[in-house]
C-alpha cells in the first residue's frame, strides 16, 4: 500500500453523534469570546475537532462490554486484577500503578525520581507539555535534545522521533541528570517514531551512567507499527514483541491510556525497582487513590485493559498510521507545507513556512489554528512558540524548536469524507495566507500557557496598550539570541 492510498476502516459504525455546523458569524464570536484560545471553545461550536486524540477514541462493543463488568470494590478489585495483567504482559514491568490520567503518573513518578538537588535537567527527544509542566513545578528543567535531522520539518528521515544521544550524555556529564527519558512517539515534534536502535542506545546510556530510563510511552503502539515498518529486521516482528522488546530496555514508564489504551480516561505508571515503586504507591494513595484503582471507577480499568489489547491489532494499526499518512500526503499535495513524514496521530502544519510573513512573537500556530477554526469550524491546536516558549523557571520567552499546528486524529472517530473536508477548510486559509495578520497575548500565566492565555490581533493589542506589548510582561529574547 503506497502512503496515498486511504486504507479502509476495519470496523463498521454502530452508534452516531451529530456534528454541529456553524456559520462564520457565529465562529467569529464564539472565538472572540474565548479570547482567540480555541481550548475556550464549546464543543457546539467546533464541526470537526481536532484539538486532540487524547481520550476521545470511540470505544469498541467489547470495550463497552467490558464497562458492564466493572468490579468496583475499592482494594483489590476483580478489575485491578484483570489490568494489571494486561499491563504487565504488555509492559513487562514488574510494578503497575494506575493514575487517573497520564499527567498524575508523570507528577508521581518524577516526585519520586528527582532527588534533593536543585538545577537538575532532565534530556527527552522532545517533552511533552505536561512532562515539561510536571519538571518545572518541582522546580527542574526540561530540555529537549532531538537529532538534528528533526529540526528541518521537510526532511523524509524514518525516525525524526530519535534522541541526539550525544547531546544527551554531555548533559549527562555535568551530573545533574536524575533521570533520562524518551517520548514515543514525539508529539511534541510531529508525532514522529523513536527507533529501537534509539530506545536501546538511551538504555545502554542510562546503564552506563547509573541513571534511571523513562520511556513516555502515549503512543507506544503507533511506534511499535513504524520500527516494524521501517527499521530493518523488523518487518517480519510481531507487534507485541516490539514493543516487548522497546519496553525491556527502560526501567519505567509513564502511560496516558487516553491515546494508545483506547480509553477516555486513565493512565499508569510501570517501574521495576522496588523503593520506586514503594514511593509512587505512597504518592498514588496521598493523591490519586488506592494503588489498585489510582482514581480511577474498575469499570475505566476494563475499559483500558481491552482497548490495551485492540490497539495492538495489526488491522488497527495498518488503517491508524495509513490514515494519517493519507491525510498528510493529500494536505501536502495541496502545497499546504506539512511535517514529513508522516507521523502516528497528527498532521502537523509548518507555520513558518505556512505565514512566512509573520514574526515568532505574533505566534504564527497559534494564528493558523484560529484561521483553520474561522474558515470551516475545525479546531486543531498550537504546537508552537505559546505552548513551549516560555521557560518559566526564568521567565524568558523566546521562539520554540517547531512552529507547528496539530490536527490530531481521534482513534476510530472520523472517515475519509470528514477529513476531506478539513483538507478543503486547510487548503482555503492556505489560498488566503498573504491576508492573515498575527496575535498578541493580552494574559498569560507562567507555565502551560496554551491552555489558558488569551490573545488579540496585533493591531487591537496595540491599540490597547502601545507602549507596553503585552507578550513583553517576561523578558524575552530575539529569534537570534
Ligand atoms: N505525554 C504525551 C506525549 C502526551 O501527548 C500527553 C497528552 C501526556 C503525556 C499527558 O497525558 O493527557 O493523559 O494527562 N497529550 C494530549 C495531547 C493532551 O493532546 O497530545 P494525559
Amino acid at each position: 500500500m503506497t502512503a496515498q492510498t486511504w486504507p479502509f476502516e476495519p470496523y463498521k459504525i454502530k452508534m452516531v453523534e451529530p456534528l454541529p455546523v456553524t456559520t462564520r458569524a457565529r465562529r467569529e464570536e464564539a472565538l472572540r469570546d474565548a479570547g482567540w484560545n480555541l481550548f475556550g471553545l464549546r464543543a457546539g461550536d467546533v464541526t470537526i475537532d481536532l484539538l486532540t486524540d487524547s481520550g476521545t477514541a470511540a470505544m469498541s462493543h467489547h470495550q463497552w462490554a467490558a464497562l458492564l463488568g466493572g468490579d468496583e470494590t475499592y482494594a483489590g478489585a476483580r478489575s485491578w486484577t484483570r489490568f494489571e495483567r494486561t499491563v504487565q504482559e504488555i509492559f513487562g514491568f514488574r510494578h503497575v500503578i494506575p493514575t487517573h490520567q497520564g499527567r498524575a503518573a508523570e507528577r508521581i513518578l518524577f516526585a519520586a525520581l528527582v532527588q534533593e538537588r536543585e538545577s537538575e535537567v532532565v534530556p527527552s527527544n522532545a517533552h511533552f507539555d505536561t512532562t515539561k509542566g510536571n519538571l518545572e513545578l518541582l522546580g527542574r528543567r526540561a530540555k529537549d535534545f532531538p537529532i538534528s535531522e528533526a529540526r528541518d520539518p521537510s526532511t523524509r528521515a524514518p525516525f525524526k522521533g530519535d534522541a541526539d544521544l550525544t547531546a544527551v550524555e554531555e548533559q549527562i556529564r555535568d551530573g545533574k541528570v536524575p533521570f533520562v527519558m524518551l517520548t514515543v512517539t514525539n508529539n511534541a515534534g510531529g508525532g514522529q517514531p523513536v527507533s529501537m536502535a534509539n530506545i536501546r542506545g538511551m538504555g545502554e546510556l542510562a546503564r552506563a551512567y547509573g541513571i534511571p530510563f523513562v520511556i513516555d510511552a502515549c503512543r507506544f503502539a503507533e511506534n511499535a507499527s513504524f520500527i516494524r515498518q521501517r527499521e530493518p529486521g523488523y518487518a517480519d516482528v510481531a507487534i507485541p514483541e516490539i514493543v516487548r522488546e522497546m519496553f525491556a530496555q527502560a526501567d519505567a514508564i509513564t502511560m496516558s491510556a487516553k491515546k494508545d489504551g483506547l480509553a477516555n480516561i486513565g493512565g499508569f505508571i510501570c517501574v521495576n525497582d522496588d523503593e520506586v515503586a514503594t514511593r509512587v504507591k505512597q504518592l498514588c494513595i496521598a493523591g490519586e487513590g488506592y494503588p489498585t484503582y489510582g482514581g480511577l471507577a474498575g469499570r475505566d480499568l476494563d475499559a483500558i485493559a481491552v482497548g490495551l489489547r485492540e490497539v495492538l491489532d495489526e488491522d488497527y494499526l495498518r488503517h491508524r498510521v495509513g490514515t494519517t499518512a493519507a491525510f498528510v500526503e493529500a494536505l501536502a499535495a495541496r502545497g499546504v507545507p506539512v511535517l514529513l513524514p508522516p507521523g502516528g496521530h497528527a498532521a502537523y502544519l509548518d507555520a513558518r513556512m505556512f505565514l512566512p510573513h509573520l514574526p515568532w512573537d505574533h505566534y504564527p500556530a497559534q494564528t493558523l489554528v484560529d484561521e483553520i477554526y474561522l474558515e470551516g469550524g475545525v479546531r486543531g491546536s498550537e504546537l508552537g512558540t505559546v505552548t513551549f516558549g516560555m521557560d518559566s523557571t526564568t521567565g524568558v520567552e523566546r521562539p520554540a524548536t517547531w512552529e507547528l499546528v496539530r490536527l490530531a486524529l481521534p482513534r476510530r472517530v472520523y472517515t475519509r469524507s470528514h477529513l476531506e473536508y478539513v483538507i478543503e477548510t486547510v487548503a482555503a486559509v492556505h489560498d488566503r495566507r498573504e491576508a492573515v495578520r498575527g496575535l498578541r497575548i493580552t494574559s498569560q500565566p507562567r507555565v502551560m500557557r496554551n491552555f489558558t492565555s488569551r490573545f488579540a490581533p496585533v493591531a487591537q493589542a496595540e491599540a490597547l496598550d502601545p507602549l507596553e506589548p503585552p507578550t513583553r510582561k517576561f523578558a524575552t529574547r530575539s529569534a537570534r539570541d
